[in-house]
This record gives C-alpha cells, sequence and structure tokens, in this order.
C-alpha cells in the first residue's frame, strides 16, 4: 500500500486537471484522407505545410500556408474556435498536426475535425472557397427531455437561425455564439432548459460567406436532428451545433468543467459526400 501512495499522488492531479478540461477538445471527432499515393516531392510539401501551420496557428488562432512547386504544391490551414483558451488551441492544433502526420500519410488531401480545431491541406487550392461538400453530423442518440419535444424544436430552430445570422455578421470574425431557454414542464427557473448554440467558419471565407454556409448547416438539423438533445452539422468551411449543456467558453458561471457525461452522452455519426 505504501509503495502506492507516490503514485496516487501523481495520478490523482492528472485526473482531476482531465476531469476539468473536456477531453473532447484533443479526441479528433472525424479525420478524412483522400488522394492516396503521393509524390515524394508532394510528401514534402505536405510536411512543410504541417510545420509551418502548427506554431503560427497555436500563436494567432488561424493560420495559411502554401508549399511547392506545381505539380506539387500543397495548401493548408489550420483555425481554433475562437472562443477556446490559448493553452487549449495549441494542444489542439499540436494534436492535429500529429493525427494528419500518422492517419493520413501519403494522402494529397485530408482534414480534421476537433471540438477546438481543425487542420486541413490539399494539393487543390480550396483556400477562400466555401466549402459545404464534405459532411460530417453527430447526433445525439437521446431526444431532449424535461421539455415538451414540439416547443424544443421550435425553440432550437428560432436559436440556430439567429446563430447563422450573426455567423454572417463581420463584427464576429466568424464565431457566433447565443442561448435560449425555454420552461420545462412543471414551470419555475429551476426547470428551465438553455439551449445552447454555436456557429463557425474557417476565416478565409467572407463573413456573408460564413452566413450562407452556417445557414446551410442548421437546414441540415430537422434531416438529422429533429428533437434532439443535441446535435452539429459539420463541414470543412464552417460547423452549426446546439447541445443542452454549456460547451463553449466561457462556459455559464465562470466554471470550465466538463459537463456531466449523462447530459453529453452518446453520439451517432453521419458522413456524407467522402472528397
Ligand atoms: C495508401 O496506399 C498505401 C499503398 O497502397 C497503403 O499501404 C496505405 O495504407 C494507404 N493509406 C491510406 C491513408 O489510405
Ligand atoms: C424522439 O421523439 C419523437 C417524437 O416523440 C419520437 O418519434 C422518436 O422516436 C424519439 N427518438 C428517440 C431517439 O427517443
Amino acid at each position: 500500500m505504501a509503495s502506492s501512495s507516490p503514485l496516487l499522488l501523481l495520478v490523482l492531479p492528472l485526473l482531476l486537471l482531465m476531469a476539468a478540461r473536456p477531453s473532447a477538445g484533443v479526441d479528433p471527432i472525424a479525420t478524412d484522407c483522400s488522394k492516396n499515393g503521393t509524390s515524394a516531392q508532394t510528401q514534402a510539401s505536405i510536411d512543410a505545410v504541417l510545420a509551418s501551420l502548427v506554431p503560427r496557428a497555436s500563436a494567432a488562432y488561424y493560420a495559411t500556408a502554401t508549399a511547392g512547386k506545381s505539380p506539387s504544391t500543397i495548401y493548408g490551414l489550420a483555425q481554433c474556435r475562437g472562443d477556446v483558451p490559448k493553452q487549449d488551441c495549441a494542444l489542439c492544433v499540436a494534436a492535429a498536426e500529429q493525427e494528419l502526420a500518422s492517419s493520413c500519410r501519403g494522402s494529397a488531401d485530408a482534414r480534421v475535425f476537433y471540438d477546438y480545431c481543425l487542420l486541413r491541406y490539399s494539393d487543390a487550392n480550396f483556400l477562400g472557397l466555401p466549402d459545404t461538400g464534405y459532411t460530417l453530423i453527430l447526433l445525439n442518440t437521446q431526444n431532449a427531455t424535461g421539455v415538451d419535444l414540439a416547443a424544443f424544436d421550435k425553440a432550437q430552430t428560432k436559436l440556430m437561425s439567429r446563430v447563422a445570422a450573426e455567423a454572417g455578421e463581420a463584427s464576429r470574425k466568424g464565431l457566433a455564439t447565443d442561448t435560449t431557454k425555454l420552461g420545462g414542464g412543471g414551470g419555475g427557473a429551476a426547470s428551465k432548459t438553455t439551449i445552447y448554440g454555436l456557429g463557425w467558419c474557417t476565416r478565409d471565407i467572407t463573413a456573408a460567406d460564413c452566413g450562407l454556409c452556417v445557414a446551410q448547416a442548421v437546414a441540415e438539423f430537422p434531416n438529422y436532428c429533429r428533437y434532439r438533445r443535441g446535435c452539429r452539422v459539420i463541414y470543412s468551411s464552417c460547423m452549426a451545433r446546439y447541445e443542452t449543456y454549456p460547451f463553449f467558453f466561457p462556459i455559464d458561471g465562470g466554471s470550465q468543467e466538463a459537463p456531466d457525461q449523462d447530459q453529453v452522452g452518446h453520439q451517432d455519426k453521419i458522413i456524407l459526400n467522402h472528397p
């Protein structure tokens, strides 16, 4: 027993740290690699783009890079969600680089999506072009509870159309967050449900394109997410998400604790239109 206590002392703070920070920040939601079979020159361009993106995106939350001469040119983009603390941004971008360098080695087109960041490169110049091809849908397997489902759906729809409109405003710099409250069955403040909505875009597209992109993502919700406790539609240029727990910073009440796993629940993943 005595010999295990120093170990416990070490492990305990680590566990606390892990509990206090949503681990989702460093677990990829999805990785997609295509155009396998790159030349050595293209691989060198990929390596150069990744090496250039990581430090710059970690420092500034957004970076693009280009490397190599045609036909070995590679274009890249890395971005963190604007609300995320700086250290989480850096961890996320580093994890994204590792993920693409290992899982997508040999691919001339690769993208990886996390809660807190995304990283993408391609041999085609995608920069500035709104891309709603590749589509990743994550929906909570459970319906909302403690609310009238029709009222929940109406409130979610109204919230997310507001989020899409806000995402289109230049002053938002591609990130819109908003909330709405709806009364529960019993009435009173304690039974109110809050819906948290977020839309964000890669910064290479214009504010107007961002608004359209988020609106297109939101328009998928009725097809996949009606009544669901939470849902997100992720494109390569933007995403839209709502949950019934706080998931963006600053977390309500200043607490940065991870939501309880019961609320997070399980997600079904649907992928449409692979590149
Ligand atoms: C790319 O192709 C090579 C050779 O066919 C294969 O070994 C490798 O697993 C492929 N990589 C990916 C990411 O599909
Ligand atoms: C969600 O609620 C709808 C409407 O009551 C119902 O048809 C559907 O089966 C429910 N889905 C889940 C996953 O509980």
